[in-house]
């Protein structure tokens, strides 16, 4: 299960989040949640729990503005070390990176004016462990978010089984394959407020119409294949089917992206 697999290995994937960052269906979600954090300019403190390589810090920056505090925890070194070179470059100064696990926080209760996850939930749960800390470390009356996706791709294939077998990599590699379903239901059970929840459609139908769609359906698979989530024969298959597809421009693939913000009680 990728979630078992050691952080240095996860952190060879670090291409793929580049381009999960700047997917329109991604990139909508979490700014709609950041603006549902309601951040004041110059003035804020905000924690992302499972930052990873610090791929939201553009955004990030352009809602909290030249001061206040902005603090990434990741498990992953490889990230952080990614997160902090990025954050040094882009000149974010408030910027801070800790080596840390979403269910235990390096924080102190209430530190922070609000938190957010960005596709993490699905990695590390359970869900209202990992959001229970993120309630922990946000003052009373801030705000909590979190991006997740179901990685289910309606994809067209002339040979179902191997969308399927395609699909069922994800369903046996995450740790809770349901939870973007679930966010509003984590969310009440955490204790928290006015919980507001939103869907993203990311769509294509060419696999070169944005890096990602390469880089997470075709430049993944031998991994996938070394750790035993799919046979390299229907693989294999599954990809020459769709490269086929696509050079006759009749490719399409499709998913949905869930976005949830609540409220710490005050
Ligand atoms: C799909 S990546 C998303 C990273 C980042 N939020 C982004 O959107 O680019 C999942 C992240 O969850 C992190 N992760 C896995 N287990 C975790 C845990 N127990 N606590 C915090 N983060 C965790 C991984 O290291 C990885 O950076």
């Amino acid at each position: 299960m990728l979630h078992d697999i050691s952080s240095e290995s996860v952190a060879g994937s670090g291409h793929v989040l580049e381009a999960m960052a700047t997917l329109p269906a991604f990139r909508e979600a979490r700014r709609w949640v950041l603006r549902q954090l309601e951040i004041a300019q110059d003035a804020s403190s905000l924690i992302e729990a499972g930052c990873g390589n610090g791929a939201a810090l553009p955004d990030v920056m352009s809602l909290m503005g030249t001061t206040g505090r902005f603090v990434g925890v990741d498990p992953t070194t490889a990230f952080i070390d990614v997160a902090r070179a990025r954050a040094a470059r882009l000149g974010a100064s408030y910027a801070e990176f800790k080596v840390g696990d979403v269910r235990a926080m390096p924080c102190d209760a209430g530190e922070f004016d609000a938190a957010f996850c960005d596709n993490v939930l699905i990695h590390a749960g359970p869900a209202k462990a990992a959001l229970g800390e993120m309630a922990r470390v946000t003052r009373p009356g801030g705000h909590i978010g979190a991006v997740e996706w179901l990685p289910f791709f309606l994809v067209s294939s002339t040979r179902p089984s191997t969308a399927e077998a395609f699909n069922a990599i994800f369903k046996a590699a995450v740790h809770d394959y349901f939870v973007s379903g679930n966010l509003k239901r984590h969310f009440h059970e955490t204790g928290l407020k006015r919980v507001r929840t939103q869907t993203f459609l990311a769509h294509t139908d060419s696999l070169d119409a944005h890096p990602w769609w390469r880089a997470f359906i075709v430049h993944q698979m031998p991994v996938f294949t070394r750790i035993g989530l799919i046979d390299e024969a229907t693989a294999r298959a599954f990809l020459t089917d769709l490269e086929a597809l696509n050079a006759r421009h009749e490719f399409s693939a499709s998913f949905i992206v869930t976005a949830a913000v609540g409220t710490n009680p005050s």
